[in-house]
């Protein structure tokens, strides 16, 4: 199960630092082409998605010997808080994508630059809290 978290988190962060690279090579575009091209990049968003499921089910099931002392483990609440958090982040992101394809992109489009950043810190946040919990 740890293994398929990982592989979880390699999807969840993975996606977060391609979407860093592809706005950054989409940032070396002329505008319009550039905003086409980031478009067409949040295709990879999905794989974000699918990240936070596997990550949530394998979670949880690695989670069965920690319940009962979760109360005594202030770091672990903050990773789980945090990860509500990262979920409810990418769900925003998804929609602003979602809508930023059915029109006026470049208005969408603005907001998702620092949701992507964030959602970035938030992951490595969970990794560095997990990693302090577990080692
Ligand atoms: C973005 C979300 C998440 C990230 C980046 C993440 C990251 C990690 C990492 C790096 C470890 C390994 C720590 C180590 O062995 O040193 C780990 C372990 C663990 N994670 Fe997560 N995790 C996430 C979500 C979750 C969720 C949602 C849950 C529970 C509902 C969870 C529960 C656990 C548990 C219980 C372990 C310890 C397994 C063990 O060794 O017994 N994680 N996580």
């Amino acid at each position: 199960m740890l293994i398929l978290h990982f592989i979880g988190l390699a999807m969840g962060l993975g996606t977060s630092f391609a979407m860093l690279f592809l706005g950054i090579a989409g940032s070396k575009l002329e505008p319009a082409k550039g905003r086409e091209f980031m478009l067409n990049a949040t295709a990879i968003l999905r794989m974000g998605q699918i990240g936070i499921v596997v990550l949530l089910i394998t979670g949880l099931y690695l989670m069965t010997p920690y319940w009962a002392s979760l109360g005594e483990q202030p770091l672990l609440i903050t990773k789980l808080i945090l990860f509500i958090v990262l979920s409810g982040l990418l769900g925003v992101l998804s929609s602003k994508a979602r809508k930023a394809r059915k029109g006026d992109a470049e208005a969408h489009m603005k907001a998702m630059v620092p949701l992507g950043r964030l959602i970035l810190l938030t992951a490595l946040g969970i990794v560095v809290l997990a990693v302090m919990v577990f080692r």
